[in-house]
């Protein structure tokens, strides 16, 4: 067993190693293509969500003259609250969020709020940390209607072998457009471990949790939304809220997430 642990190190750090010469030689910029041609991003290589699938997912539409556009996720955690990404709220001024839709352009059955933000008090802007942010909604929701509900924060930061679902209106590849309506697409938790070795030598913070594969992932617009998990009674909870990757759906290099047990007290 100690046998184990120690090739394990040094294998690890090999990779590590080796990795750092590769990526030293390749990276240019920082992993986070946020705002300017950013934001705004798709899910990779999922499907069509069902009406009211995912009752708690909204969209945060920035309102530039004559419309509204979509530009980021969110999650519903009560009547008044939603969760976003840290670096929406630090790179988009207003908006309006809409809930209880699955087509982004759906005005007739959006209930519809403007807010105030509450951005993390550490949130980074150059390692993309503590991206999470709280937005106040002005007009609290109707939470009678079947396609607009609250999900509850996860606590569990054991994972093993899971898969989560994330949705958003986010592109359907990396440099795509955005689709009309709500995609989904289930993602494998990649081990806090591994994920630091696929990135180095962007850090991976204890605030951060990754999944995805080679051509599953979410992407540019789905940021600040949701990734669950459904546990054997269906039941979902937040695990994550989109945050960064370095592109979209590639080998190697899932799609990092806030944890949200990290942050729920
Ligand atoms: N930063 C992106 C956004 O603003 C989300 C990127 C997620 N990338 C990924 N490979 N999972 O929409």
């Amino acid at each position: 067993k100690l046998k184990e642990d120690i090739m394990m190190k040094i294998s690890a750090y090999l990779l590590l190693l080796g990795l750092a010469l590769v990526s030293s030689a390749k990276l240019e910029g920082p992993p986070v293509p946020i705002l300017k041609d950013g934001i705004g991003g798709r899910i990779v290589g999922g499907q069509d969500a069902d009406e009211g699938e995912y009752p708690w997912q909204v969209s945060w539409r920035t309102c530039s003259g004559d419309g509204a556009y979509h530009s980021c996720g969110g999650s519903i955690l009560s009547a008044d609250w939603v969760l976003s990404a840290g670096h929406c709220c630090a790179g988009i001024n207003a908006g309006e969020i809409a809930a209880g839709i699955n087509d982004r352009y759906d005005n007739e059955n959006a209930q519809t709020s403007t807010f105030t933000k509450f951005l993390h008090p550490d949130y980074s802007a150059s390692n993309t940390n503590n991206d999470v942010c709280l937005l106040k909604l002005d007009m609290p929701l109707n939470l009678t209607s079947d396609k607009v509900s609250p999900i509850k924060l996860n606590r569990f930061d054991e994972w093993e072998d899971v898969k989560f679902t994330v949705t958003g209106w986010g592109t359907t590849s990396q440099g795509g457009s955005l689709p009309d309506s709500l995609k989904e697409v289930e993602v494998p938790f990649v081990k806090h471990f591994t994920c630091s070795l696929e990135y180095f030598p962007y850090s991976i913070t204890d605030g951060m949790i990754c999944a995805g594969e080679r051509g599953k992932d979410s992407c540019q617009g789905d940021s600040g939304g949701p990734m669950v998990h459904f546990d054997q009674n269906g039941e979902p909870s937040l695990v994550g809220v989109v945050s960064w990757g370095i592109g979209c759906a590639q080998w190697l290099k899932p799609g990092v997430y806030a944890k949200v047990a990290h942050y729920a007290d």
